[in-house]
């Protein structure tokens, strides 16, 4: 199939289809991280300017890294260096960009939606790096690409979502996406950290990580989100940990010898994840990092090769 879509803002909108596109051409593209000159000319000519409103580590540097490899002109925007710190609005500095003629645009933003506000305003492709609490499909992307490696398919493969699913929009774009392609989800974490409309995407809900982490084959920890957090949601952060931390001991009571353990990163080492686990044979976090790039290319080269985006 091809691609024709002229953004990607969020999984809730693709069908598997597409979704398997977006994989298998990120698996395609790997091998460029091993080369010697790790250079293509897929994007020579194409401008991608990064649009970033708020902090980033992985998602920033990935997208950069993506564009470079594949030889566009990359462009790095952060809100705080510049005239959004003297008051100018999100969409006047867009239309100011847009004069530059960019080919893609790439978001992140605090504000959900922020990137269909783009995509609606902007003849551009736009791509959603995460919008406030409502998606990230680029990391749902590049999560469901380390899993396929991992356990070789990801149809009938069962998820444990832990921690802070309300603010998540990790827990999001990896629950639309991982529905479609048949895969079970349960969340998981306190009552005051899950979301009453979440039983309507398709998922079990657990209120024991104990429950939770049983026979799953990936059990995908969030980092509590303090700072979309308006009230106590969490009794103290030595209590959360003691419930819903991840430890050698519980996973070794209760997950699977075979499990993987995910993280999007950053991770709060000692809440969500002791060391030992961050660290050890279960973890695959920082081969989540890797596939990152592999994933932007492909959003790169699909999005500023398709029809609706040169229309
Ligand atoms: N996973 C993720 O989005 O990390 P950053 O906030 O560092 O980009």
């Amino acid at each position: 199939m091809a691609w024709t879509r002229k953004d990607l803002l969020t999984m809730r909108d693709l069908d598997a289809a597409e979704i398997t596109l977006l994989v298998d051409s990120a698996a395609s593209l790997e091998e460029i991280a091993s080369r010697e000159i790790k250079k293509v000319p897929a994007l020579r000519g194409k401008t991608i300017v990064n649009l970033f409103y708020e902090n980033s580590t992985r998602t920033r540097t990935s997208f950069e890294i993506a564009g470079k490899w594949l030889s566009a002109d990359v462009i790095n925007f952060s809100a705080s260096g510049s005239s959004a710190a003297k008051g100018e609005s999100f969409l006047d500095t867009a239309k100011n960009i847009e004069a530059m003629s960019p080919d893609v645009v790439v978001v992140r933003h605090s504000s959900s939606g922020a990137s269909e506000i783009l995509a609606r305003a902007m003849r551009c492709s736009i791509v959603n790096a995460g919008d406030g609490c409502h998606e990230h499909p680029t990391q749902a992307l590049l999560d469901l690409l380390t899993i396929r490696e991992r356990k070789g398919h990801l149809e009938g493969l069962q998820v444990a979502i832990v921690g802070d699913i309300a603010h998540s929009r990790v827990a999001r774009s990896n629950i639309h996406a991982m529905r479609k392609l048949g895969m079970t989800v349960t969340v998981a974490g306190p009552p005051t950290l899950i979301p009453p409309f979440v039983g309507e995407l398709g998922v079990k809900v657990s209120h024991r990580l104990e429950d939770a982490i049983r026979d799953v084959d990936v059990i995908m920890m969030l980092r509590l989100q303090q700072e979309r957090m308006t009230g106590g949601l969490i009794p103290s952060l030595r209590e959360y940990s003691r419930y819903w931390g991840l430890t050698l001991d519980k996973l070794a009571a209760h997950a699977r010898p075979d499990v993987l353990i995910m993280h999007p990163g950053p991770v709060n080492r000692g809440v969500e994840l002791s060391p030992e686990v961050a660290d050890g044979p279960y973890s695959v976090i920082l081969d989540q990092v890797a596939k990152g790039v592999a994933v932007r290319m492909a959003v790169l080269v699909l999005l500023a090769g398709s029809k609706a985006a040169q229309a």
